[in-house]
């Protein structure tokens, strides 16, 4: 959360500053800054809201120099207003920061004592004053940050440009990412590689806990004990087309439109024409395993939740789910003969993070399941198997979703194969259905103009349920939070088994319950269930194919007609309609749908 970047540049840097922080602002909008400095003077501009505003200012306030540093903000401390917007800043130094400085209030009642004021209620103030404190007593720049980071308790990624240092930008990491870019003449900095895009293509990662002293000439790092160190130069391919929305309204709805092409390209990554699958080393030992243990976050945690059913009624492994937050606190025993994996889109997760972290030396091998895997979840694995989603913008994750469901469904397979659970038939027909899948899903994709039909009704909504049994109870979880985080509809997923242990006294005729129910072992169950909210005056949308739509009876209030599927890999194809019905809902009430309110794509803080 919060994207940072710096340029010491040949060219004007405000522009090149303004344009980083563009292809960063999927990590926070409330408000944006940059620092230059013009004849050695720190300047500097900020604005509330997004990036947009601050473009704005700086066409009528233009700041000129070829050294800065930006920021766009997910507000941590204090609200949303330019006080609190980043850099910030001395006469001496302006900096800009993602993460959070736990011992903020210590630093800031230190500084208090030794007469300095503050101007915002952040964290990241106190570091822009520490380190002026510590220049003013005559350490040199690098010196200063060095004091000022041995002194940081918390997580940064930090970047200090100095008043009258043409040449120079100190950047350190803990705990948030960092890329170092390498121009010619010219060096960059920021919270990723795609920040950097436009700038460069070769890019150093920063490691946990080093600081780089950059120049145009280069960079200079140090690790965390202080020791100098070479950090690779690599050469990232960048995707000119990336942040394109080829023709659609949103992102969102480019990604979702995209998901029949990379579901396809992430299949033929793990699953071999021979019906073999194939992992990248050093792969998993699934018959020698007793347990997994899926770990992720949000949308992430229900593809994990997803993939416990198959594992367990696949190949008849145990699996243990939990959202990170929670995990990487309550010290669970992490069992011998297990494997824990870790799902993320942008592998930078913090929650999903600690909780690698804790299993490390505990689990026998550490798995990222990620779509960056130049990120920090895949660098400190043992595996890393990508996504192949292609780089995901909107904030409501989807394509990024079903990737990781069509990894979790392939790693299924070949755990059942691995413990022998398949007869050779059951193996043929999961093999063909799983390839069958893509196509399946740019069938799914045709319920779109009814999708939007119903999405204009469900937005008349105050509240929205969403039921599900068995692999489809997981989904209803993934709807509810689609829904709920880009409409702003107040929507809850129940097992619809659970129904009736409370939550079908929230049922009348105002609340709309979405069933997913694909014509599979439980169908006549969640029928029941369905029947029990009609019974009661409730609205119900059923989501189901052919065979479930003729059985299901009449009364429903909306219908969804999804194409056959293997019951097994259901939740993959019902992910569309999900993803649909949300997006509509929400271009219906005309909220901001890819970057939602008080969201942030990659959220880097706990
Ligand atoms: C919801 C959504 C979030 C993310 C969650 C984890 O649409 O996108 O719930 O799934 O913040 O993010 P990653 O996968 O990057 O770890």
């Amino acid at each position: 959360m919060c994207g940072i970047v710096g340029v010491l540049g040949r060219h004007e840097a405000a522009p090149l500053l303004v344009s980083a922080l563009g292809r960063l602002e999927y990590r926070g909008y409330d408000s944006a800054g940059i620092a230059t400095l013009d004849e050695g003077r720190l300047g500097r501009r900020r604005a509330v809201g997004k990036l947009v505003n601050l473009s704005d200012l700086l066409v009528h306030e233009p700041l000129r120099g070829k050294s800065g540093i930006g920021h766009t903000r997910w507000a941590t401390h204090g609200a949303a207003t330019e006080g609190n917007a980043h850099p910030h800043a001395t006469p001496r130094v302006a900096v800009v920061h993602n993460g959070i400085i736990e011992n903020f209030r210590a630093l800031r009642d230190w500084l208090g004592e030794r007469g300095y004021s503050f101007a915002s209620e952040t964290d990241t103030e106190t570091v822009a004053l520490l380190c002026d404190h510590y220049l003013g007593e005559g350490l040199s720049p690098r010196e200063a940050a060095q004091q000022v980071l041995a002194r940081l308790e918390g997580a940064y990624a930090l970047c200090f440009l100095f008043e009258g240092e043409e040449d120079l930008i100190i950047a350190a990491r803990k705990g948030s990412p960092l890329a170092v870019g390498h121009g010619t003449g010219e060096m960059f900095v920021g919270s990723d590689a795609i920040a950097l895009g436009d700038l460069t293509d070769r890019i150093t990662y920063l490691e946990e806990g080093d600081l780089a002293v950059l120049t145009r000439a280069g960079a200079e790092i140090w690790d965390e004990g202080g020791a100098p160190v070479q950090r690779a130069v690599r050469t990232i391919r960048l995707d000119a087309q990336r942040i394109d929305k080829a023709g659609h309204r949103h992102f969102m709805a480019k990604e979702i439109a995209e998901q029949p092409v990379v579901l396809a390209e992430a299949l033929s990554r793990y699953l071999r024409p021979d019906g073999s699958l194939t992992l990248p080393e050093p792969g998993l030992d699934f018959a020698n395993l007793d347990r997994l243990v899926l770990i992720a976050c949000g949308t992430g945690h229900y593809a994990c939740h997803v993939a416990k059913y198959w594992f367990e009624q696949l190949a008849g492994l145990p699996v243990d789910i939990d959202v990170a937050s929670e995990f990487r606190y309550r010290e669970p025993p992490v069992p011998a003969r297990s494997a824990a994996l870790f799902l993320s889109q942008s592998g930078e997760t913090a929650d999903t993070l600690a909780a690698l972290r804790y299993c490390k030396g505990k689990a026998d091998r550490l798995v990222a399941v990620v779509n960056v895997t130049e990120s920090s979840i895949a660098r400190e694995s043992d595996l890393v198997l990508p996504i192949h989603a292609g780089v995901e913008i909107g904030v409501a994750s989807t394509k990024a979703f079903t990737c990781q469901l069509m990894v979790l469904a392939c790693l299924a397979l070949e755990a059942a194969r691995a413990r022998g659970r398949l007869t050779g038939s059951e193996d043929a027909r999961l093999v063909a259905a799983l390839r069958a899948l893509p196509g399946l899903v740019h069938q799914a994709l045709d319920i779109e103009p009814e999708a939007e039909r119903i999405g204009r009704k469900l937005a008349e909504a105050r509240d929205i349920l969403f039921l599900g049994r068995g692999r489809m109870y997981p989904l209803a979880l993934e709807g509810a939070l689609k829904l709920k985080e880009i409409s702003y509809i107040h929507a809850e997923a129940y097992a619809s088994g659970e129904l009736k242990h409370g939550p079908i006294a929230l049922i009348d005729d105002s609340v709309p319950v979405i069933v997913l129910a694909p014509h599979d072992e439980l169908f006549d169950k969640s029928v029941s269930n369905m029947q029990e909210v009609m019974a009661r005056g409730g609205r119900v949308l059923l989501v189901s194919d052919r065979k479930g739509a003729e059985e299901a009876g009449t009364g429903v209030w909306e219908e969804l007609a999804m194409p056959q599927v293997d019951p097994v890999w259901a939740p993959l194809l019902y992910a569309i309609p999900a993803q649909l019905l949300a997006y509509h809902t929400a271009v219906a009430k005309g909220t901001d749908v890819d970057q939602p309110r008080n969201l942030a794509k990659s959220v880097t803080v706990e």
